[in-house]
């Protein structure tokens, strides 16, 4: 299966995605696991929407380090999640630069300004607070059970984040938690900063990509896990066709199942 050109596993994951209309499927990991890659082939091969619900944490943390408001004023920060409109559409045929989504704030274009190392390293601390995660879950959900019951413009959804399948959608229709090492992780992340011309050690990568896991996972509300019926990928070693073919296969013993 892994000789399978791209192309012949995209059009069989459309054929199989032609037999769970409407459906949601959650994909849930830590930093750099490849969630983003993985869920975003299978989205455009389905015909889904992709939908990677980090951005709506990192445009809350990038909106309140532009505009002076301290990340440790909890108080603050819901405010502003609750405030901001945050918006995410398909990219323009003029913005092909390797985003999977444009996403506004205010209407100003940060897709790239969210990916910033130092909203990589506040991240963590506004996505733990109450009133962040209440306001972003529901927009969240809202647009999941959209597409879930069939009322929009695509047959279906691919979310992506950390507590997708645990709280966001836990009845979704298939679930996966994808992982690597830190270091196979670290490797990646700094490889794509590299490659976007931002200059960081490979060891400070390391270190704020397993400072962010442990907050995730450690964080008293919906914390990073994997869901308990969720099929586990490590993806360590293993190319981006390859996690995508799992990942079939797993659609594929979900469908026996419908
Ligand atoms: O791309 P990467 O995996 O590095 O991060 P991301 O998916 O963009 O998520 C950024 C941060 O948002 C995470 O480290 C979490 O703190 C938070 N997040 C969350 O709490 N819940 C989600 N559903 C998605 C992201
Ligand atoms: O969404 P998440 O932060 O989990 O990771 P990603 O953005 O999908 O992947 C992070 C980087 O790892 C990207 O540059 C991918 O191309 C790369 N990747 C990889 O090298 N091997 C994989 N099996 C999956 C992703």
């Amino acid at each position: 299966m892994s000789l399978l050109e791209s192309s012949q596993i995209e059009s069989s994951v459309r054929a199989l995605g032609e037999q769970v209309r409407p459906a949601i499927i959650a994909i849930d990991g830590p930093a750099a696991s490849g969630k983003s890659t993985v869920g975003y082939r299978l989205a455009k091969a389905l015909d889904y929407l992709f939908f990677d619900t980090g951005v709506m944490y990192r445009a809350v943390t990038w909106a309140a380090l532009a505009r002076g408001v301290a990340i440790e004023d909890e108080p603050a920060v819901g405010d502003l999640a609750h405030a901001l409109e945050i918006d995410l559409c398909s990219p323009q045929p003029a913005q092909q630069d390797g985003r999977h989504a444009t996403v506004r704030v205010d209407g100003q274009d940060v897709t790239w300004l969210i990916r910033a190392p130092e909203v990589d390293r506040n991240v963590s601390a506004v996505s733990a607070y109450c009133e962040v995660r209440r306001a972003m879950t529901a927009k969240q959900r809202q647009i999941a059970q959209r597409y879930g019951r069939g009322d929009a413009d695509r047959p279906g959804i691919v979310l992506v984040g950390r507590d997708i399948g645990t709280v966001v959608v836990p009845d979704a229709a298939l679930k996966l938690y994808v992982d690597a090492t830190p270091e196979e992780r670290a490797r990646r992340r700094h490889h794509e900063l590299h490659q976007q011309g931002k200059t960081i050690s490979s060891e400070q990568v390391l270190a704020d990509m397993m400072r962010r896991d442990r907050l995730d996972s450690e964080r008293a509300l919906a914390p990073l896990r994997p869901a308990a019926d969720a099929v586990r990928i490590d993806n360590t070693g293993q190319s981006a066709d390859a996690t995508l073919v799992r990942a079939l296969d797993a659609l594929w013993a979900t469908l026996g199942q419908l």
